[in-house]
């Protein structure tokens, strides 16, 4: 394998992996390769631009920790994650539609009955969330697994904040609830808000250069789990957000855009008195059950 040159190193490349054991490994990195040297050539990379192309990556990875999960945001920005998500769930047409998961997500999360305040010193407007979990011929699933979680008034998870106090929880926001007997789940909480994904990184620089903004119309997280269904990740976004048709990871699915209702003070649906503005909140879930063929 000697002078290999501009139009022989695809196929040198690919050749070298011909010994490759994992059949589907050796698939992806055909293709990755051969797709990323067309793309050399089609816009005839420089080695400038080369040299600031390994630059970001670094940078990408530099800033990433337990915490923070730039590759994932560029993934995400860059629509990759929701064509995986989408090629990956494809459904019946009654069932709940699936979106991107983003960097939010925590394990132990606490456990709530249902009926029970999640927001858990979170700060926002009340916010009163019912639904049913349904299979696709509208039959109730019972006990589903319901983990909910959602930024709060000035559009931050807890994650993304440093308690001012030892005392106050960690987990705010979010919350761990099991469908009843009929499907039906309710719950307390605070409105959501839209919110701009972490833009401090190198992600956020190259938005930036796009001309392109980083926000995220107000939204609540679900992901939704059975025996014999296909888990649901989702989220369910609030009509009326100026952002619906510019989600900066392409998440929006008009199936998922709900009627948040606004009350003035008064009773809320658990029967309790609110003496602020409220929301409610309604919306069932259909699962797709597990394909056993
Ligand atoms: C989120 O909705 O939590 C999210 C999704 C993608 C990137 C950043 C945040
Ligand atoms: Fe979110």
């Amino acid at each position: 394998m000697r002078n290999i040159n501009e139009n022989t190193i695809t196929l040198a490349v690919v050749d070298s992996m011909s010994a490759t054991k994992d059949a589907r490994l050796r698939t992806v990195m055909t293709s990755l390769v051969q797709h990323l040297h067309s793309f050399a050539r089609e816009v005839k990379l420089t080695e400038d631009e080369w040299a600031k192309a390994i630059d970001f990556l670094t940078a990408v990875g530099n800033i990433t920790d337990d915490k923070r999960q730039e590759f994932i945001l560029l993934s995400d920005t860059l629509g990759l994650s929701m064509l995986v998500t989408a090629q990956n769930n494809k459904k019946p047409a009654q069932c709940t539609e699936a979106t991107v998961f983003g960097p939010f997500y925590v394990h132990g999360a606490p456990e709530y009955a249902n009926g029970g305040d999640i927001s858990n010193g979170a700060s926002g407007e009340p916010c009163f969330v019912s639904g049913r979990i349904l299979g696709v011929d509208g039959s109730p699933v019972t006990s589903a697994r319901i983990d909910v979680w959602q930024s709060d008034q000035e559009g931050f998870y807890d994650v993304q904040i440093v308690p001012t106090s030892p005392t106050t929880p960690e987990h705010r926001a979010r919350g761990r609830l099991r469908s009843a007997a009929d499907g039906a789940f309710h719950f307390r909480s605070i409105l959501a808000e839209a919110y701009p994904i972490p833009h401090d990184g190198p992600v956020g620089e190259l938005l930036e250069a796009l001309g392109r903004h980083p926000w995220r119309p107000a939204h609540l997280h679900f992901m939704i789990t059975a025996p014999g269904y296909e888990t649901l990740v989702t989220h369910i976004f609030r009509n009326g957000d100026k952002y619906l048709d510019s989600d900066a990871v392409f998440g929006v699915r008009s199936s998922l855009v709900a009627d948040w209702v606004r009350h003035e003070p008064g009773v809320a649906p658990d029967g309790t008195r609110v003496s602020s503005v409220h929301y409610t909140l309604n919306y069932d879930f259909v699962l797709n059950p597990v394909d056993d063929a």
